[in-house]
């Protein structure tokens, strides 16, 4: 028998319960063991729930209990998540977490000490949601470089772009539509700023280019900037709006970023809407590989939680090694990252004075007094340069 106390009965932890129970048979048959749910920890009570009986409000009662082998983290949010992780490894209780704040700050850490008290912490549902990527990138595509990763990680964020998009909606009237469905947060900001998905590429940089990627040195731009104009212009050149997290290697140097970018229709990612995820990996053997499938959501997000739970239980008293040095990994400059840009800037009868700064541009069917064109590649610092001779309405980096 092995005992699992699931901290936190919110989305995901009453996901991970009713995962755990619904499919005990199976579970526990791909475990090799019985598999049962001892407690729920949780500041509120939930009376009447079928969780009544085992909940706790105390980690201390988890911490302390030799029975409990596996500690599911479902809080969210960085403390105390983090400190009864820690302390749940130091006890050699292996953990499993969907929390990817936690594992883009302190996931090195947390690897190590469960190295140090020969248990494992498991973190496949902090990126992607139920997205099998973590355990791909780390167990079965070793054999390349990882040239680089393009993801949609942010569903909540892809759903607002495939609104505004198909259905030519304002970016306020999109998100407050989903608000009321529950797609997005009462307190929006850190999907619909990036600073989500910024965590989310940071995981899989780190684990990729196997050094510590900090998520604050990643440049992050949001999709607020956004409109239906965008769109109408993207559309000019088959092509859609996305918020895509990149990691890259280049002549050695790791380049990583989140923003807004204008994706062609001949690339996998196009196709990916609504509330949908995925990541598409470029090895250097391997080629392209895409992962698709939900990338939120309780029921898809503790399947990938209670498939580490059963990785967990198979590999009891024996640590997996996860190739992630402590080491921080300078960036390149995001300056230098050289890449086409769709511009629109005020006024007609410009195309002269632009070609005269941008060079060779191409330009699109302009509307409300606007001309807008789309760029050679070009670093950042060069673009911002030339765009300095114009009044720029938006610009998007084109995919
Ligand atoms: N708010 C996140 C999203 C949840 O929309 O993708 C999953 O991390």
């Amino acid at each position: 028998m092995v005992n699992v106390a699931i901290l936190g009965h919110g989305t995901i932890g009453s996901g991970v319960y009713k995962v755990i129970n619904d499919n005990n048979s199976h579970v526990s048959r791909r475990a090799g063991d019985d598999i049962k749910v001892k407690y729920v920890l949780d500041l509120r009570d939930f009376p009447g729930d079928p969780v009544e009986d085992i909940l706790v409000h105390d980690f201390d009662t988890i911490l302390n209990d030799d029975e409990v082998d596996i500690v599911v983290e479902a809080m969210g949010g960085v403390e105390p998540a983090h400190t009864y992780a820690m302390q749940a490894l130091l006890a050699g209780k292996s953990v499993c977490t969907s929390n990817k704040e936690v594992v883009a700050k302190y996931g090195y850490e947390l690897i190590q000490i469960a190295k140090e008290n020969n248990c494992n912490f498991f973190f496949e549902a902090s990126v992607g949601g139920g997205i099998p990527i973590i355990r791909p990138l780390m167990g079965c595509i070793t054999a390349d470089h990882i040239k680089s990763i393009s993801g949609i990680l942010n569903g909540t964020t892809n759903y607002i772009l495939t609104k505004m998009s198909e259905e030519g909606l304002a970016f306020d009237d999109v998100l407050k539509d989903a608000q009321n469905k529950g797609y997005a947060e009462r307190n929006p900001e850190a999907d619909i700023e990036g600073y989500d998905a910024c965590r989310k590429i940071a995981i899989l940089a780190s684990l990729a280019y196997e050094r510590q990627v900090n998520f604050e040195d990643i440049y992050t731009e949001g999709i607020t900037k956004i409109t239906c104009e965008d769109f109408w212009y993207a559309n000019q050149l088959h092509s859609s709006i996305k918020l895509l997290g990149l990691a890259k290697r280049q002549n050695g140097v790791v380049y990583s970023m989140v923003a807004p970018f204008v994706v062609n229709q001949d690339n996998p990612l196009y196709g990916v809407s609504d509330v949908f995820n995925a990541i598409l990996l470029d090895g250097d053997m391997l080629g392209e590989v895409m992962f698709y499938g939900k990338g939120a959501g309780s029921l898809p997000t503790a399947s990938a939680v209670v498939s580490d739970v059963i990785s967990a239980v198979k590999n009891r008293g024996r640590n997996i090694p996860i190739l992630w040095r402590p080491e921080k990994r300078e960036l390149g400059p995001v300056d230098a990252f050289e890449m086409p840009y769709l511009v629109r800037v005020s006024g007609t009868d410009i195309e002269k004075e632009i070609k005269d700064v941008f060079g060779d541009v191409q330009f699109l069917q302009g509307q409300n007094g606007e001309t807008a064109f789309v760029t050679g590649p070009m670093s950042g610092a060069d673009y911002e340069k030339a765009a300095s001779n114009f009044e720029v309405v938006n610009r998007i980096r084109i995919f």
